[in-house]
């Protein structure tokens, strides 16, 4: 069984209580369960992960990486935060790896600050989901299911 490797960047280990107008009342535990249950019914083994710490996620995009090589990836799920819009180094990691990656974000980042709109992910990502809120989590996972184009 392949891996969905979920990872989660700064301040989202205060989901539910952070912002709750912006990214709902749900907490991270809660988007957990909502995983575990998507990657039951894709078929995929999950390993859900946060960090704050940009060289942590650097880290784990390169396990993520070795993973890939010994064929038990099925690909990575990045809400890299804040991270997003100003990490060349998880842009670098991600290139370096080839890895598969689907950029996520509970918000719809295109209709918040401007500062929010440039992504360092987007240009390496497989794909970008944005704006569903949690359930974007489900959608991600979903997606990891279906064939390359
Ligand atoms: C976020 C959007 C980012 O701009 C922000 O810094 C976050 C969360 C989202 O999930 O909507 O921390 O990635």
């Amino acid at each position: 069984m392949q891996t969905a490797l979920v990872l989660n960047g700064p301040n989202l280990n205060l989901l539910g209580s952070r912002e709750p107008a912006v990214y709902g009342a749900q907490t991270l535990a809660d988007v957990e369960a909502l995983c575990r249950a998507a990657c039951a019914a894709h078929g995929f083994a999950l390993d859900f992960r946060q960090s704050n710490h940009e060289g942590v996620l650097v880290d784990w995009i390169h396990e993520a990486g070795r993973a890939l090589a010994a064929g038990t990836l099925a690909g990575v799920i990045l809400n890299a935060g804040a991270y997003t819009h100003t990490s060349v180094a998880l842009h670098d990691a991600i290139k370096g790896t080839g890895v598969a990656v689907i950029e996520l974000h509970i918000s719809n980042v295109h209709a918040r600050e401007p500062f929010r709109h440039h992504s360092y992910i987007s240009p390496v990502a497989r794909g970008v989901i944005a704006g569903f809120g949690v359930a974007g989590y489900a959608l991600a996972i979903a997606a990891l299911a279906e064939p390359r184009p």
